[in-house]
């Protein structure tokens, strides 16, 4: 039971969780849209209550938001378990907020919809097409290789954000809330819609009527998620060249349902998932194109047999029942399954002697040759002897070296920062370099691209075998074959470790050092499982 009265003459109560806030760009539009779910929950006789939540900023949080995603699933959790509402609608779009949101809405077992927040409209600079992060990436080398001027930049910042909404690339957001529409927790085609196109309002409104009804039929995602809902995620997550951030968030969401999601799984689906979204930063196009093409609905309508189709939505329907008879409307942006733009999945699961439970790569969006490469390390112990070194004209660096970043995991960021595609030295640019294999136990930006193996477990700052890389040792990439290999003997390897020592930390109080204290490795999700795992849950009390 909770802990007072849930009704309010006889309504249900709404609570209407918005990550508002003025140092997250991504959602300055959520004021509007709390208003069109209100009018949606007043039309279907709820009473809406709107409640704060903290704004995990991709744009503005450092070290890492990942570091404030399990905070956010805290909170929604405990938020809806401390105070009487029957059910709830979750606001997100920036990448942590949607898994951050979910976590906790389904650790509270109450019924919940997510109303994504929309991706931006295209960007444009001199009638050239411009994607969030990934061009922005791009642009930066190129003015790193001296081919912009301050003013091309400064003109290339104003055109890349052009309206409301999050990264209109296929990056973490995006993929997030795709996610989220698979596992059924969105009305159906929501993850696509602009935030500016006025069926987001209309959208936001359905979504404020239906889970109003919802509280009435006691329908609940921790009822209704299977493990079934889960491997849908990650066929669409694989379909869509999805950000590699969909791994660490998707095993913790599951976490929540009560499933676990072994690295293995990931690989499993890929590489029975045709790709077929040409979205940025593995295609061409973007979130719009995307949404005028027939959107999530019709990339799913292509995969009914390989989707468990019989799972369980928002809409009391099941997934196969919300897709319908989708049609894609434009077939360069939605491939069909005869002309996919591959016959497997955008990410790699990849194991070795450097990487014993597991590291990532999204093959999908890197140069071709690093496929099956070996070549000699150069060593970063962290990101600010990176930053210090990368340009220096002694540095001992050639297009085949491997560029190697230590204690950028979990514990050794924390929380993982989206360092991965470690910056490539100007020398290089300046010579048309512009990919090179790069590892770490960093994560990297869904917008990101390039031969970049992430999420190296376990990370280097807990000793894992990243710590022993010393500058000059074979590294040895093989995609097909899903190794990633340190060509040094084990003795050698073994003696190295004997010799290692962990840094001591600077976190000791607050939430950081909850953080670090209970943090698992990549292969874990990272999830602080300890808080999640409510006992007691509160119980809708309208019936
Ligand atoms: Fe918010 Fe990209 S910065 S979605």
């Amino acid at each position: 039971m909770g802990l007072g009265p849930a009704d309010w003459q006889g309504k249900p109560i709404i609570a209407i969780l918005n990550t508002w806030s003025e140092f997250n760009p991504c959602h300055l539009h959520f004021k509007i849209v709390a208003e069109n779910v209100k009018r949606g929950i007043l039309q279907a006789g709820g009473l809406p209550l709107e409640i704060p939540v903290l704004s995990v900023s991709e744009t503005f949080m450092k070290p890492s938001p990942m570091l404030y995603r399990n905070l956010l699933a805290m909170e929604t959790e405990e938020v809806l378990r401390s105070q009487p509402a029957d059910g709830a609608v979750l606001l997100g779009a920036c990448d942590k907020t949607t898994p951050g949101l979910i976590m906790g809405g389904i650790s509270s077992r109450l019924p919940f919809i997510f109303v994504p927040g929309g991706p931006m409209q295209k960007g444009n600079w001199r009638g050239t097409t411009l994607g969030s992060g990934s061009d922005a990436w791009k642009y930066w080398a190129e003015r790193r290789a001296g081919n912009l001027t301050d003013e091309e930049w400064s003109e290339i910042e104003d055109g890349i954000a052009r309206s409301n909404g999050h990264c209109m690339t296929m990056g973490t957001a995006s993929t997030m809330t795709a996610i989220a529409e698979t596992l059924g927790l969105t009305l159906p085609g929501a993850s696509s819609i602009p935030a500016n196109d006025m069926a987001h309002f209309r959208m936001a409104a359905e979504s404020g009527r239906q889970i109003v009804e919802n509280v009435w039929n006691d329908l609940r995602p921790a009822n209704f998620l299977t493990e079934d809902s889960f491997t849908n995620a990650i066929v669409a997550d694989m379909a869509i060249g999805g950000s590699t951030n969909a791994i660490v968030h998707l095993i913790a969401m599951a976490g929540r349902a009560g499933f676990s999601l072994p690295l293995s799984k990931f690989d499993e689906v890929s590489r029975y998932t045709p790709r077929l979204a040409d979205l940025r930063p593995a295609g061409r196009f973007l979130m719009e194109d995307f949404y005028f093409a027939g959107g999530l609905p019709a990339l799913l309508a292509q995969l009914t047999d390989i989707l468990h189709g019989d799972t369980n939505t928002v809409t009391g329907k099941t997934l196969a029942e919300n897709i319908g008879s989708a049609q894609i409307f434009n077939k360069e942006v939605i491939r069909t399954r005869e002309n996919a733009l591959s016959q497997e999945g955008g990410t790699a699961v990849l194991r070795g002697n450097l990487a014993p439970r597991g590291a990532v790569i999204k093959h999908a969006a890197m140069e071709p040759r690093f496929l099956k490469h070996t070549g000699p390390a150069v060593v970063f112990r962290d990101y600010e002897e990176l930053a210090a070194k990368l340009d220096d004209d002694a540095l001992n660096v050639t297009a085949d070296s491997v560029l190697v970043l230590q204690n950028a995991g979990p514990v050794g960021g924390p929380g993982m920062p989206e360092w991965g595609m470690l910056p490539i030295p100007k020398r290089l640019l300046q010579a048309g370099v512009r990919d090179m294999l790069r590892i770490s136990d960093a994560r990297m930006s869904g917008t990101s691209y390039g031969a970049c193996v992430l999420h190296v477990a376990p990370e280097s700052a807990v000793g894992g075998p990243l710590a022993f890389v010393k500058d000059g040792d074979l590294i040895t990439l093989d995609v097909a074959e899903r190794k990633l290999t340190l060509e040094v003997s084990d003795e050698e390897l073994n003696a190295r470790k004997a010799a290692w020592k962990p840094a001591p930390t600077e976190f000791t109080r607050g939430y950081l050092s909850l953080f670090l204290r209970e943090v698992t490795q990549a292969d874990e999700g990272c999830d602080l499982r300890f808080l999640g795992s409510s006992g007691e849950t509160p119980e809708p009390k309208i019936h």
